[in-house]
């Protein structure tokens, strides 16, 4: 690596370029959104009805969801058309209120809610900081366990179930997962759907958001929670979310919940005492879209990776040229989502972001991928490359690239 001096000049290239980057939240780009436009004059006066005799104008309906929505948007919870519940335009409102729910009087099983009980929630690190802000917003006591390449860490998810009522549950991205872009093996599957408990009501709330995020030709199918838990005979475990924020338009679609049947009816109850029944309207431009988009559901997905992949594939281009043999950061390869993690071999993760954010460059702030926003050993950054031009990833990853080494400097020459 070169020395500190001409990293110093050549960082301060950087910064009098007066550049204006953003790479700190997993936004869709404005391409991917117009691949979804027609959604917005799918619905008008002539066909309000739905196929099964809804209208949409109406309150009848259901708080399910319609069912041709139920019947397309299921696919993205790997669930049949009647285990998904179909609701407004965001999952994390359908898990805050589902949250909510099991505090204040408790989940299918429970004997009461959970609030009185010091609820304690398990949680991936790194992580997505808005599960961190809900679950702790609401009072549950979040009891942090590493992301593998496999998914949770089940050793470490295991000491902490075994004996403790008050552990309720997992709370964790299964698919590509914010940050890292790791996956649930089918092993870690079979082992969290099976794991003794000591809450009989422990349960594993799966936030599939990046389900159908592929940026791969044919995907490896991923590990089937739901059907998991129904071989294992704990199927009621199981409570699977989603949305369209990130298929269609950000936090302007739908909302999906997975469960089995029996928490079909139980969490349709709770609901419908907070709600008649979610938007129909804008469930129904979903689905005329979908039904129209050539190769429906995947064929818009592979639309998106399209977009997204040279992105992708561009972060990991400047990482390996800059940084490849280095040794001062180590980085996923995500095969979909939205996200890269990067890790500093030396506490030099805030360092870094502060750099970049003087050279006008926005990163994820460090310690948002941890429960109390601090990353215990400061070598966390999240790369989010999906909204920036392709030209701005590029810059703004060499610029990364170049703190991360000036940073490392540094820390090497003050020690
Ligand atoms: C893991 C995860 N879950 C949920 C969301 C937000 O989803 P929604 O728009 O459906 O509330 C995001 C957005 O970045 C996310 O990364």
């Amino acid at each position: 690596m070169a020395d500190l001096n001409s990293l110093r000049a050549q960082y301060e290239k950087y910064k009098s370029a007066g550049a204006s980057l953003n790479m700190e939240r997993g936004q869709p780009a404005d391409a991917n959104f117009d691949l979804s436009l027609p959604i917005l004059s799918e619905v008008d006066a002539s066909n309000y009805m739905t196929d099964n005799g809804v209208d949409i104008r109406n309150y009848p309906g259901g708080v399910l969801g319609l069912k041709e929505a139920r019947e397309i948007f299921c696919e993205q919870l790997s669930v049949a058309p009647d285990e998904v519940i179909i609701s407004n335009n965001s999952s994390l409102d359908l898990m805050g209120r589902m949250f909510s729910w099991a505090l204040l009087k408790g989940v299918l099983g429970s004997a009461q809610g959970w609030v009185n009980q010091s609820p304690k929630l398990i949680v991936t690190v790194p992580g997505y900081d808005r599960h961190f802000t809900l679950a702790k917003a609401l009072g549950f006591e979040l009891l942090s366990v590493p992301m593998t390449a496999n998914g949770p860490d089940m050793d470490a998810v295991e000491a902490l179930v075994s004996n403790d009522t008050s552990v309720k549950g997992i709370y964790f991205v299964p698919t590509y997962s914010n940050p890292t872009g790791d996956s649930l093996s089918a092993d870690t599957a079979r082992r969290l759907v099976s794991i003794p408990t000591a809450a009989s009501d422990f349960t594993i709330f799966a936030d599939d958001a990046y389900s159908v995020h592929h940026l791969v030709d044919n995907p490896e199918p991923a590990a089937n929670l739901l059907q998991l838990a129904k071989d294992a005979g704990t199927e009621n475990r199981v409570l699977l979310f989603g949305s369209t924020s990130k298929v269609t338009f950000a936090s302007g679609g739908l909302g999906l919940a997975g469960m089995c049947e029996a928490n079909i009816n139980f969490w349709s109850s709770a609901l419908n005492t907070q709600t008649i029944g979610p938007n129909k309207a804008e469930q129904w431009r979903h689905v005329l879209f979908l039904r129209k988009y050539p190769g429906g559901l995947k064929g818009l997905m592979s639309d998106h990776a399209k977009i997204l992949k040279p992105k992708f594939d561009c972060v990991q281009d400047v990482l390996n040229t800059e940084l490849g043999n280095l040794g001062v950061a180590s980085w996923t390869v995500p095969r979909g989502g939205y996200f890269v993690s990067l890790d500093t071999a030396l506490p030099v993760a805030s360092r870094v972001v502060e750099l970049a954010k003087e050279a006008g460059l926005a990163l994820t702030p460090t310690g948002a991928t941890y429960p109390d926003g601090v990353d215990p050993e400061n070598r966390n950054i999240r790369l989010a490359p999906t909204r920036p031009p392709l030209e701005e990833v590029q810059q703004a990853m060499e610029l990364v690239a170049c703190c991360i080494k000036l940073a490392s400097a540094e820390y090497e020459a003050a020690a």
